[in-house]
């Protein structure tokens, strides 16, 4: 097949783990005989930097024409003045509304040979196969009014939980078609409460439930949920949540595994173009070290083989070479690898098993 694939490297580790990540892609073209066609754009602080706005009009047209995006991060301290009108993380907010990317998938695996790796007991990691499904283009993040004002007391500010009985929908159905395919249990999270959002949340959730007698719904407040991820993460299938809550709790469910460098994610609306990034961020202080690692990122890309080219086999094949690689005992410093494989080592190494 052919495809169409935009790269956004951005800023801190971004372009080092996104060069990972391509040549991995092209020797996956190579060896399956696909053409892929890159172009490479700007999004975040670089982008501040050189056409003073974190998302550029042709960027956003590149991936509106492009079969599937892969970003790397956004942001760093060089633009994370509170008070500048223009911040990185805004184009990465304005290209997931600007391309209609309302859910965010962070699956989360524990491997056996790595609980080790983990923070956690291994007795409390064990068997962890999950994926969070995260509404990314309503609730917080973008719920309006949204502003500071000025006021004879000071100032004020307010952000807004708005969400319609459609986003909703939309989201809940998406969790309830992947539990089909996994082990069947939606666990919409929300703060039903006290939040009046969670409760039209909940209620919506239970309506879309009707619709899949075969899957099992079960709701949990957030605060709980969170509590759950460290005491017994095993018990979780499909998580279903808004934005904010699954921003945090993703973060929180991503060192089960041991490294937020592991985690990759996809972000899908109504067609097949999807937006593909590691859940990290762009680590500022290990930029141009070399050592960043590009695991999540090469498992991003997995996912767009999956997701957006609906190749399944190539996807399969790369997330075996990263796991293969992980469970030989072998990987970058974050995960406490000694010697740290660096990060052009540890792609070297996923192209190589898929060399076979
Ligand atoms: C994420 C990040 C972003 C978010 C930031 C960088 C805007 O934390 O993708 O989880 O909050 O969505
Ligand atoms: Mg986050």
């Amino acid at each position: 097949m052919k495809a169409k694939i935009v790269l956004l490297p951005g800023d801190g580790i971004g372009p080092e783990v996104v060069e990972e990540a391509r040549q991995v892609l092209d020797l996956v073209g190579r060896r399956f005989h696909h053409e892929f066609d890159y172009s490479s754009h700007l999004i975040g602080g670089c982008s501040i930097d050189a056409k003073g706005t974190a998302l550029p009009d042709e960027t956003l047209a590149a991936c509106k024409a492009a079969d599937a995006v892969l970003l790397g991060a956004v942001g760093g301290p060089k633009w994370d003045d509170p008070q500048a009108k223009v911040r990185p993380e805004q184009g990465l907010l304005a290209i997931r509304k600007g391309l209609g990317l309302y859910a965010n998938l962070r699956p989360v695996r524990t491997l056996a040979k790595l609980a080790h790796l983990s923070p956690l007991r291994a007795e409390r990691v064990s068997g962890v196969d999950f994926i969070v499904i995260r509404e990314l283009t309503g609730g917080l993040y973008f719920g309006q009014p949204k502003e500071r004002r000025q006021t004879p007391e000071g100032e004020e500010a307010v952000d807004t939980l708005f969400y319609t009985e459609h986003e909703i929908r939309r989201i809940v159905r998406l969790a309830f078609q992947l539990a089909r395919d996994r082990r069947k249990l939606v666990t919409s999270i929300d703060k039903a409460n006290v939040l009046e959002s969670s409760r039209l949340w909940r209620k919506v959730a239970m309506e879309v439930g009707k619709e899949f007698p075969d899957v099992k719904l079960e709701h949990q407040l957030v605060d709980s949920a969170a509590m759950r991820l460290i005491t017994n993460a095993a018990g979780f299938d499909v998580i279903v949540t808004e934005n904010m809550f699954g921003d945090i709790l993703t973060d929180e469910a991503a060192v089960l595994g041991g490294s937020l460098g592991l985690l990759p994610s996809a972000s899908l609306g109504e067609h097949k173009l999807g937006l593909y990034e590691p859940i990290h961020g762009s680590a500022p202080d290990i930029a141009g070290k070399g050592i960043a690692n590009p695991a999540g990122t090469i498992l991003s890309a997995a996912m767009l083989l999956r997701h957006s080219l609906g190749l399944g086999d190539e996807a399969a094949a790369v997330e075996a070479a990263v796991y293969g690689i992980l469970e030989s005992g072998r990987g970058t410093g974050d995960l406490g690898f000694k010697p740290a494989m660096s990060t052009t080592h540890f792609g070297t190494a996923v192209r190589e098993a898929l060399e076979g």
